[in-house]
Parts: C-alpha cells; sequence; structure tokens
C-alpha cells in the first residue's frame, strides 16, 4: 500500500527561485537561506520518496477570477512551470500521478471535502520553488507530484480548520491506495508576510517561532486559530501557513522533528522550513 513516510514544510518566495536560477546563491544575502537545505537535499537523497502531494497556493498564474478553486487537485500526466512575467522558470516539467490523484480525489470527495479535478494546469512559484529548494538542479524531478492548489490569494480563504481536517482525509486516502509508494506531503507558502499596503514587509518572530512549535506538538489547538488572527499577527499572505496543518493533518498525532529552520528576511519574508516524520 501506499504510505505517508514524512511532511516538509517551506516557504516559496519566488525571489528564492530567482537567486537559484540567476546563480546567486553564494552571495552574502542569499548563502544563509541556502544553508538551512544543505541538510534537506541530503535526507531527500537518502530517503528517495516516489510521490509528493504537494499543496501550495496559485498566485493568479493557473487560475484567476473568473474561476477561484479552495481546493484544487491536479490529476494530469504532467504540469508545466507557469509564466509568472518573466517566462517560465528554466526547470524540469512537473510529472503527475494521474492515477493516485484519482484515487485521492475519489476518496477525499467521498469523504466530504469538495476538490475541483484539474486535468491542466501550469505550476508557479508557489511548488517550484520548494520543489528547487528540495531537490537543486537536476535536468529532471527524481519524484513524480500530485500538484493541490489552496486558494489563500482571494477572500474567502478555507480555515485552518478545514486545512487541518483535510489532511487527515488525504492521509486516508494515500493508505487506501493499493501500489507500494512512499509518499511525503509538502505544505508551503509562509512564513509572516505582507506585500502590499502600509505593513509591507511585516514580520513577526514570535509568531511564526510559536506556530512552528505549535503545529509540532498541538496541531489541533493551532487548527482552532481564526483566519483574522493570521492576518493581523503574520500580514495578509501570512494566510499562506494554512497549507502547513494540511501537511500535519495528514501525520500521526506524535511526529519526531528531523529539521527545522528559519531565516528573517529573506525578500520581504520569513523563511521557515520544517521536515517531520511520524514518530518512530
Ligand atoms: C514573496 C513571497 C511570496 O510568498 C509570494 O508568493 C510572492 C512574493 C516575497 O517575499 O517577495
Ligand atoms: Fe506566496
Amino acid at each position: 500500500m501506499a504510505r505517508v513516510t514524512a511532511g516538509v514544510t517551506t516557504s516559496h518566495i519566488p525571489a528564492v527561485g530567482a537567486a537559484i536560477d540567476l546563480g546567486k546563491m553564494e552571495e552574502d544575502y542569499w548563502a544563509p537561506v541556502f544553508k538551512g537545505f544543505e541538510f534537506s537535499k541530503k535526507w531527500i537523497a537518502e530517503t528517495k520518496p516516489d510521490v509528493i502531494f504537494l499543496c501550495y497556493n496559485d498566485h493568479a498564474s493557473a487560475f484567476d477570477l473568473k474561476i477561484i478553486p479552495t481546493f484544487a487537485i491536479g490529476c494530469a500526466e504532467e504540469f508545466q512551470p507557469a509564466d509568472e512575467g518573466w517566462g517560465p522558470r528554466k526547470v524540469p516539467m512537473v510529472k503527475g500521478h494521474p492515477e493516485f490523484a484519482s484515487h485521492i480525489a475519489q476518496s477525499v470527495i467521498q469523504d466530504d471535502f469538495d476538490l475541483t479535478v484539474v486535468n491542466e494546469m501550469d505550476v508557479d512559484h508557489g511548488l517550484t520553488v520548494p520543489m528547487s529548494l528540495m531537490f537543486g538542479q537536476p535536468d529532471a524531478w527524481p519524484v513524480r507530484v500530485i500538484p493541490f492548489a489552496v486558494n489563500v490569494v482571494v477572500y474567502p480563504p478555507p480555515s485552518g480548520n478545514r486545512c487541518y481536517n483535510l489532511g487527515k482525509a488525504i492521509r486516508r486516502a494515500v493508505d487506501t491506495f493499493d501500489e507500494d509508494l512512499s509518499v511525503q506531503i509538502w505544505g508551503t507558502g509562509g512564513m509572516s508576510h505582507q506585500l502590499q499596503g502600509p505593513r509591507a514587509g511585516l514580520i513577526n518572530k514570535e509568531f511564526d517561532a510559536n506556530f512552528m512549535d505549535q503545529l509540532i506538538s498541538d496541531p489541533a489547538a493551532l487548527s482552532q486559530v481564526p483566519h483574522i488572527e493570521y492576518v493581523r499577527e503574520a500580514g495578509s499572505e501570512g494566510i499562506e501557513l494554512v497549507m502547513w496543518l494540511i501537511m500535519r493533518g495528514a501525520l500521526d498525532e506524535a511526529v519526531d522533528v528531523i529539521h527545522r529552520f528559519y531565516h528573517v528576511p529573506a525578500s520581504n519574508t520569513a523563511l521557515g522550513h520544517l521536515i517531520l516524520e511520524n514518530h518512530a
């Protein structure tokens, strides 16, 4: 059977992708950022997942105001990097797993969550930057990916509680897929950041540290934090953090922290990164 072997969270800052693509990783500003992923790259090369169920948000690249799915599951064979205004990033095409994605859609929808099934979709920095941070710059990604787009860009976003319970439904779906697959679940985005308005540049280290602590040790309590508190404490884009709760819902209650990293600022954003495994 398929099984969830680890959860990964990381910010998905587009300037980090540009730093990788333009060979700036050694520069003084960027070197401390990439140092936080040295362990992660070794870890993932050793743990070799077959599939990543990758929760991210689309930033008006694949979807726009015409259609706003709250949760969209990518069921295609492949997904191209999106053109976000500077041409698509020169990263490999993302290979999907249509059969597994369809099983998850079937299971999760029958489990009372409404998903939008998407058979054609380009994927933006929300997905490609975490891939680059974890896998570097290979000619082809060494893993298949099921893109799972969560709307946190246009009101209304889903609550943390809904995301946490959705993670549990995704876990049930993975556990019932009859193929021997090592599956990681990723939550991207965050941490505290606000990109516009009078509070642009907002970073809240204390909120971020507490969020990571609670995500690890008491996610059920963390899932009760209302949307308005994310906006107030973590900035308007801090709401991306609800995707970390999807990841956490798919793991066991007790987890081991394999890696934890935090760095501010990177671009306008507090960069946070966790690797969690079910408690051995
Ligand atoms: C930045 C961060 C994001 O999460 C994003 O989607 C766009 C920009 C930033 O920090 O610049
Ligand atoms: Fe973002």
